[in-house]
């Protein structure tokens, strides 16, 4: 896999024209795009990740111009979100204009939009002079990626470059929030926090019903968790009760609290984590955590991490995107 440096974006425009996927970095974790008028590369996407086609991908704009080619009836309340947080870790969902092809929005008839604030995101998709359709760059069943190894782990030889950005600052993905609902409700909590979009429009947020979060059905998969079990404990004189009655194992171990031999979580480094317990072919994974004392993202993808993680592979693991 080519690694193109920030300075040649141009090179990455070519690839992509000649119909090569590229992964490149936002400023919450890396993305695998395509233009959003190509529906081959598109259909590459879901493909080479191995994501069910029933799990939509986000348009990222570079400019607010762009979004009415993609998305009609757009509420006042998006342009208030999009003045205060637009470049930014938030993805907004809207009404799809049909003529935008069903394989991004997942046959939905709504279309989630955000502009990323990474000057090489940016870039490229002025250089394409079109929007880009992007999810994490990372395969079925991998947490997403936050640096250019965990792209080449999960697609060498499989696409041709990667824009190097270093590591994201972020690390976990956008908030994504729902504007096509009667009130507005997050579908995926991220950095920018519910009391955030609150305070912006000055309206309550109701909680997701079931059947709204079965629209964002990316929330629901197992690529939050890395192989081993998570098992969680809320001090240290618990886990070392656990630890005396249990047979040995090749165990990692984390906490979201300063502690010595501990691996310190937090959104930016997460999924990196996941990865090394991966590749250290962990047996267990203690996290050493009051849970409901986090914030909400991290809580919201620990949370999920510790609930795959118990359950067994699934029998058809290419399911789990
Ligand atoms: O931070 C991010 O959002 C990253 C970077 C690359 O921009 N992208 C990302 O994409 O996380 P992906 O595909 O891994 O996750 C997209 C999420 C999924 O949970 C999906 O179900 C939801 O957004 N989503 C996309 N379009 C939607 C729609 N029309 N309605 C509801 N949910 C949608
Ligand atoms: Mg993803």
């Amino acid at each position: 896999m080519e690694i193109i440096q920030p300075e040649h974006i141009n090179r990455a425009v070519t690839i992509v024209r000649q119909g090569g996927l590229i992964a490149f970095p936002t400023e919450t974790v890396y993305g695998l795009g395509a233009p959003v008028s190509n529906e081959d590369l598109i259909k590459k996407i879901f493909l080479i990740k191995g994501r069910p086609a029933n799990n939509p991908l986000i348009v990222h704009i570079s400019d607010l111009n762009q979004v009415q080619s993609l998305a009609f009836n757009i509420p006042p309340t998006f342009y208030r979100l999009a003045d205060q947080f637009f470049p930014g870790p938030l993805t907004i969902v809207l009404q799809k204009r049909p003529e935008i092809s069903s394989l991004i929005s997942a046959g939905q008839q709504t279309i989630a939009v955000r502009m990323p604030k990474h000057p090489i995101a940016l870039e490229l998709i002025k250089g394409l002079d079109e929007p880009i359709v992007a999810p994490s760059a990372n395969l079925s069943g991998k947490p997403s990626s936050t640096c250019v190894w965990h792209v080449i782990q999960d697609f060498e030889g499989k696409i041709p470059a990667v824009i190097d950005g270093g590591s994201c600052e972020y690390g976990i993905e956008s908030t994504v929030v729902d504007l096509t609902t009667p009130s507005p409700c997050i579908l995926r909590p991220g950095c920018i926090s519910e009391d955030l979009l609150e305070d912006a429009l000055g309206i309550a947020f109701k909680k997701a019903t079931k059947m709204e979060k079965k629209a964002s059905p990316g929330t629901a998969y197992r690529h939050y968790a890395p192989e081993a079990n998570i098992s969680v404990f809320e001090n240290l004189h618990i886990l070392e009760t656990y630890l005396d009655q249990k047979e040995r194992k090749k165990r990692f171990f984390m906490s979201t609290e300063n502690l010595s031999g501990f691996y310190l979580v937090n959104p930016s480094n997460l999924y990196a984590l996941f990865r090394q317990a991966n590749e250290e072919n962990a047996e267990e994974i203690i996290l050493v955590s009051c849970l409901s004392r986090l914030e909400p993202a991290l809580k919201d993808r620990l949370e999920k991490a510790i609930f795959y993680s118990q359950k067994p592979t699934p029998f058809n693991h290419n399911v789990q995107a």
